[in-house]
């Protein structure tokens, strides 16, 4: 799988993402190579703290990577500006967060509406279409509901009618089954399983749950930020912080500066209303 270059919807290579908490590096990919084709649902797994998120986040343009390329649809996501690659997730990117991410104040109908009117429909067409996604998922009949009116696997549900309400070519789901008992988990996976069947969407999905590590058509083991064959091997630490978090050379002023600035944009970052971090 993937080495059709031109069915690959995801090819990243060398990716290195260093996060920096004061002067302190978090080291979170080293070196990471990955293709995707399209149509593949793919799982990435790995312990908490392994890279999986920071994955996601990248290839979802919401953070960039320290060095390496990346390139999703065959577009070079890494040289975008703010603004492409806002307007570049709105019409590829389906995005299915573990804390679901939905506006309290909407109902379901309006919170997968909502990305519709984002792309440019009338409110009328995007509520047909936020019909229909929640009849796919098997909620439409509780679209007047809002998200504090719902039980978690119902909120999850239409979390994936808004992911595909925009049409998207690829869904990036990260951890979607974690605040959810394993029965309700087992079902939303078989529902993205066959939502990826019908439909030919490609799935990349975060997760260390064994329900979804087994339905995976193919399954991506990371470990300290490298993508292994097996759990049992221990990837080769970084040679050196500097190699694996660039910016470490620099000199204390500097670095604390960077620090600053990271902080300023993350706390905008969270007034535009996401839980995005950004680097
Ligand atoms: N905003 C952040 N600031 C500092 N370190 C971070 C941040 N986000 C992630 N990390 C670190 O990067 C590594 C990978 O994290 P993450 O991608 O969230 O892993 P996973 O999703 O597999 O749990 C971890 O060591 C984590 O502590
Ligand atoms: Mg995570």
């Amino acid at each position: 799988m993937g080495n059709n270059q031109d069915s690959s919807i995801i090819d990243l290579r060398n990716l290195h993402k260093c996060y920096w908490v004061g002067t302190m590096p978090f080291p979170a990919l080293h070196g990471l190579n990955l293709e995707i084709a399209a149509g593949e649902f793919a799982v990435v797994a790995g312990r908490s703290g392994s890279g999986k998120s920071t994955l996601l986040n990248i290839v979802g343009a919401l953070e960039s990577a320290d060095s390496g390329s990346v390139e999703v649809l065959g577009q070079d996501i890494l040289g975008m500006n703010s603004d492409q690659r806002t307007q570049f997730r709105l019409r590829n990117i389906g995005f299915v967060f573990q804390a679901y991410n939905l506006v309290r104040v909407f109902t379901a109908r309006e919170n997968v509406a909502y990305v519709c009117q984002l792309q440019g429909k009338s409110r009328k067409e995007s509520m047909e279409i936020a019909n229909h996604w929640l009849h796919e998922v098997e909620i439409g009949h509780l679209g007047y509901r809002r998200p504090d009116q719902l039980s978690g696997g119902q909120q999850q549900r239409v979390a994936v009618a808004r992911a595909l309400a925009s049409n998207p070519k690829l869904i990036l789901a990260d951890e979607p089954t974690a605040n959810l008992d394993s029965t309700t988990g087992r079902r939303l996976i078989r529902l993205m399983h066959e939502l990826n069947h019908r439909f030919g969407t490609t799935f990349l999905i975060s997760s260390h749950d064994p329900d979804v590590k087994q339905a995976a058509g193919r399954l991506i083991k990371l470990a300290d930020g490298q993508i292994v064959d097996s759990w049992d091997e221990v990837p080769e630490p970084p040679q050196s912080l500097s190699s694996s978090c660039p910016s470490s050379h620099l000199p204390l002023g500097e670095r604390v500066r960077n620090y600053i600035k990271l902080k300023r944009q993350s706390r905008g970052g969270k007034r535009r209303g996401g839980n995005q971090r950004r680097s």
